[in-house]
């Protein structure tokens, strides 16, 4: 017989479905091992499409069912993955700190979802977590603290440092993720709206990327090599009025408006 205990207990129990995305070799898979199995595979055994799994955890007075979906990151796998994104009510974006290149894979890969979703309300209704990934190899590390955090924290992402190996962040990540997946649910499929204010725009966090990744002064302020005094000067004040430390709170910002006001200096200084 059904007591009114299994009922409530029944009512409080959540069923969800996230999945892992990021290139190849990034460290997908160990992520989700060292959370279930609390071990790590120092070989690189691909994942082949998708790899899944269930567990269970427990979220304040809730349980929580989750179906891991764990993508393989090797673009030949693209029609495997593709019909897997639909239902997700979390996302675990994973790059390698090592590797630029799987880090400014991020957008692509967030590009490949929209497309399979169809429409940005549906991402609306999804918790994304960045892991940097593999921050046990400190000497390899090529992609710093503050740029993936103002990366993931500009699009109302969490951010997490994490290490497949060590465990570091692991817990903490995993943690973070299903309760803001429960809050979602609760909240009726909506992100908490707390979560998204960062306390800057994705105008400022782009800016200030572009900003790091700029080859010279010229391409930093905007200007084409040769711009009179008046062009760079109305494009310094467009920056600044930006990214000022008095109004800008993303991170990198003073480094950013610093860099900014050096190369207006040495561009003023050649400009007759
Ligand atoms: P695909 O399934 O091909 O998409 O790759 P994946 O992202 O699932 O990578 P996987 O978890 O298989 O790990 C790739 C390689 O990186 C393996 O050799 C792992 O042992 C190694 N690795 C994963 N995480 C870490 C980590 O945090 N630190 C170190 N040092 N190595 C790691
Ligand atoms: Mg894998």
């Amino acid at each position: 017989m059904e007591t009114t205990a299994t009922k409530r207990r029944d009512k409080k129990s959540l069923r969800v479905k996230v999945i892992s995305l990021g290139n190849a070799e990034v460290g997908k898979s160990c992520i989700i091992k060292r959370y279930c199995e609390k071990r790590f595979v120092p070989k690189y055994l691909a994942t082949i499409g998708i790899d899944y799994g269930v567990t269970k955890v427990q979220v304040r007075d809730r349980e929580i069912k989750v179906n891991i979906f764990d993508m393989a990151g090797h673009p030949f796998f693209y029609e495997v993955r593709n019909e897997f994104y639909k239902d997700s009510q979390g996302v675990l974006l994973v790059y390698d700190v090592g590797v630029r290149e799987s880090f400014e894979a991020l957008d692509s890969w967030l590009g490949e979802m929209k497309q399979e979703m169809g429409s940005q309300a549906n991402m609306d209704s999804i918790v994304f977590i960045v892991c940097a990934n593999k921050v046990d190899l400190t000497k390899r590390r090529v992609v710093d603290e503050g740029e993936g955090r103002l990366w993931a924290e500009s699009r109302g992402f969490h951010y997490f440092e994490t290490s497949a190996q060590s465990g570091e962040g692991i817990n903490e990540m995993f943690q973070a993720f299903f309760s803001s997946i429960t809050d979602m649910c609760e909240n009726g499929g909506k992100r908490p709206v707390s979560e998204v204010s960062v306390g800057f725009t994705k105008e400022q966090a782009d800016t200030i990327r572009r900003i790091r990744n700029s080859k010279d002064s010229w391409d930093m302020l905007g200007v084409k090599p040769g711009a009179t005094r008046e062009e760079v000067n109305k494009a310094y004040r467009k920056l600044a009025v930006l990214l000022h430390p008095d109004k800008c709170v993303a991170p990198g910002s003073e480094d950013a408006f610093k860099a900014v006001v050096n190369a207006r200096t040495s561009l003023l200084k050649n400009i007759k």
